[in-house]
């Protein structure tokens, strides 16, 4: 850590002399400059000195579906996430980067798996948190989720079931819908625990819990039940916004840069009806 610490504090230090040199003839715009820059960097040293901290926040679950048992293992877990992340996140600060050599027994590399473990077990609670729970739970044939969920799966019953699908399909993990930005679309999937099949810049909108301590209490072997009236409790608005949001993004735009070709020879591949994507010649290679 204090390798890349020292490293970008060169480089911010390097881009204040830059930035002081271009404005050389400009006395006052270079005091601002400097001033503005200082105050980066000093912000910086502190930022980088701290491990990752998360704190938990306060969540009123007022589900119907779950008893208070369940709700209450709920909110170990996810403060046993919190903790075991922060803990984590010091351990990284200072492991030794060398131990990656082997990583066949790496503390580095647990510690790297159990990091994004945690941090996945924070934020898929709080979203699920976040979007159920609604006892006054409606959708309107012109919200936003109603008519972009029918017009990916053709009708909203058919996202419902496939929705649902995932939910069962999962042994240990998450039901998920989400907006993928590459394709511009709403799709269902589950993540195996908190990492596996978790599709590349998926963005939640929709999280129902179906780890087992989330159903087997309160529905003893029928979790269909429990998706079912879990579903009856989704909190629209919040799915509205994020959808709102994660379109806004534009996040598309990631996939549409191209790389700056000089004077190597180019070579043009035409996948389908995408755009062209350009590599490198010798270099590409
Ligand atoms: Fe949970």
């Amino acid at each position: 850590m204090s390798t890349d610490k020292s490293s970008l504090q060169n480089i911010i230090k390097e881009a204040v002399s830059n930035v002081l040199q271009t404005s050389e003839k400009n006395d006052v715009q270079r005091g601002k400059t400097s001033s503005l820059v200082s105050s980066l960097v000093a912000k910086t040293k502190n930022a980088i000195r701290e491990a990752v901290i998360v704190m938990p926040r306060p969540f009123v679950m007022k589900s119907e579906v779950q008893s208070p048992t369940t709700k209450e293992n709920h909110e170990k877990l996810y403060k046993s996430y919190v903790d075991s992340f922060n803990k984590i996140s010091s351990k990284l600060d200072t492991v030794a980067r060398s131990d990656a050599d082997n990583s066949n027994d790496s503390d580095f590399r647990r510690l790297k798996i159990d990091e994004v473990h945690n941090m996945n077990g924070v934020k898929l609670h709080e979203l699920y948190f976040t979007n159920t729970g609604d006892l006054n739970s409606e959708i309107r044939a012109d919200a936003v989720p109603f008519m972009r969920l029918g017009r990916d799966w053709g009708t909203f019953d058919r996202w419902q079931l496939d929705y649902r699908a995932c939910g069962m399909a999962a042994r240990e993990g998450w039901a998920v819908c989400y907006y993928d930005p590459y394709k511009q679309q709403y799709f269902n999937t589950f993540f195996e625990g908190h990492t596996l099949h978790l599709p590349l810049m998926c963005i939640p909108v929709i999280i129902t819990d179906v780890w087992h301590h989330a159903w087997f209490y309160d529905f003893p072997g029928d979790k269909m039940e429990y998706l079912n009236k879990s579903m009856r409790e989704i909190n629209w608005n919040v799915v509205e916004m994020r959808m709102l949001i994660a379109e806004m993004a534009k996040l598309q735009q990631l996939y549409a840069i191209q790389p700056v070709i000089g004077s190597e020879k180019e070579r043009v591949i035409t996948l389908g009806s995408g755009p062209p994507v350009e590599v490198m010649g010798d270099k590409g290679q």
